[in-house]
């Protein structure tokens, strides 16, 4: 079993899945204490939690809810009502790789315990989240070491959305090499973008860093360019939620334009995600599906309405960055470089 330890922002305890409720930060912080998949689901849709890999782990802890509640019948009930909540779960974003990276998983250890009794059934299934929690852990605690190869004494470093362990557990990805960086004694200065809607970076990403003691200043993601122009960028580094096998990444809307900021200003744009981040399956970006969130998002802004009420919105989650502006993409294997068709197949063809 995993012993969580006093800051984790996912837990698992006696049948119950605690999920600090990222709505509320930074102002309060609560955790939610969800009993069923219907109650993870919600979560997921309403990001209370979120980031890939966060929501890997929440879907996975939520498939062994599915099962929890039907561990009092025989095995085949069990087994449906977990692949119930997997179907459910599946459901609820389409973007982030993690996600149903860790449900497949689930539905593996499903499969490998076909013959089991209910008890060791579900003890099986208890097993495998916390596999994927503990993975999650260990491949970003690699990943934020390889990453310092990108991190030189003194850089400034501009991040888009928010990709630190409330986007995973324990460790980030982007946001976790830079963490790193400022505990290892670099002197480095962190530019978050606010991220509009829905302020991952003012919010989150900022509130981690202050409580990391990382230097930062926030930004509206609309003075990137002028940041740039001032010479007060070396580095741009972002997370992922999905990595195509051409290396085409899905991340936050507005990562795109600072891609392209990048290259205008001639810095270099680097990617941080783990292997679980990455789809061989999917050959490019174009096969990606980006989630469209609702409307209310754009129309209301801290619970003040900022636009005719029914103002006609586009409000994609997520945008696709072509590999061609993305200089290395930071893995828990090493520091992936171009041609990325060739040099990601370390994570399988
Ligand atoms: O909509 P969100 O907040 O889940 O989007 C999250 C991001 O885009 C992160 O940058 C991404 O998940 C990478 S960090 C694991």
């Amino acid at each position: 079993m995993l012993e969580h330890v006093l800051g984790d922002t996912i837990y698992f305890e006696d049948n119950v899945l605690f999920l600090l409720d990222q709505t509320l930060l930074p102002t309060l912080t609560i955790y939610l204490e969800l009993q069923t998949p219907d109650e993870v689901v919600d979560a997921i849709k309403r990001l209370a939690v979120r980031g890939a890999m966060a929501i890997g782990i929440a879907g996975a802890y939520g498939a062994l809810l599915g099962a929890l509640g039907a561990r009092t019948g025989n095995p085949a009930g069990i087994a449906i009502a977990t692949r119930e909540a997997i179907a459910h779960i599946s459901a609820s974003r389409p973007t982030a790789r993690n996600l149903f990276w860790a449900l497949e998983r689930m539905e593996e250890a499903l499969e490998q315990g076909s013959g089991d009794e209910p008890e060791a059934l579900v003890e099986r299934l208890h097993e495998r989240a916390d596999e994927i929690a503990l993975d999650t852990i260990e491949t970003n605690r690699a990943l934020a070491t390889v990453g310092q190869q990108l991190i030189t004494e003194g850089i400034s470093v501009l991040t888009h959305c928010n990709s630190g362990p409330l986007a995973a557990l324990r460790y980030g990805t982007a946001l976790g090499v830079l963490i790193e960086a400022h505990r290892l004694g670099k002197h480095i200065h962190v530019y978050a973008d606010e991220t509009r809607p829905l302020l991952q970076g003012s919010r989150l990403t900022a509130w981690e860093l202050g409580t990391s003691g990382v230097p930062y200043t926030i930004l509206p993601d609309n003075a990137a360019a002028a940041l740039m122009k001032q010479g007060r960028v070396d580095a741009v580094m972002t997370g992922a939620d999905r990595i195509a096998s051409n290396g085409d990444t899905a991340n936050k809307i507005g990562t795109y334009s600072i891609a392209v900021l990048a290259r205008v200003h001639g810095i270099p744009f680097y990617i941080a995600a783990p292997g679980s981040t990455i789809d061989m399956a999917c050959a490019a970006g174009a096969d990606m599906v980006i989630e469209e969130r609702n409307a209310e998002e754009l129309r209301n802004c801290g619970g003040a309405q900022t636009a005719p009420r029914n103002a006609p919105a586009f409000n994609p989650a997520f945008d696709i960055t072509p590999a061609e502006y993305i200089a290395a993409i930071v893995t828990e294997k090493g520091i992936i470089r171009p041609p990325y068709e060739k040099n990601l197949r370390v994570f399988g063809e």
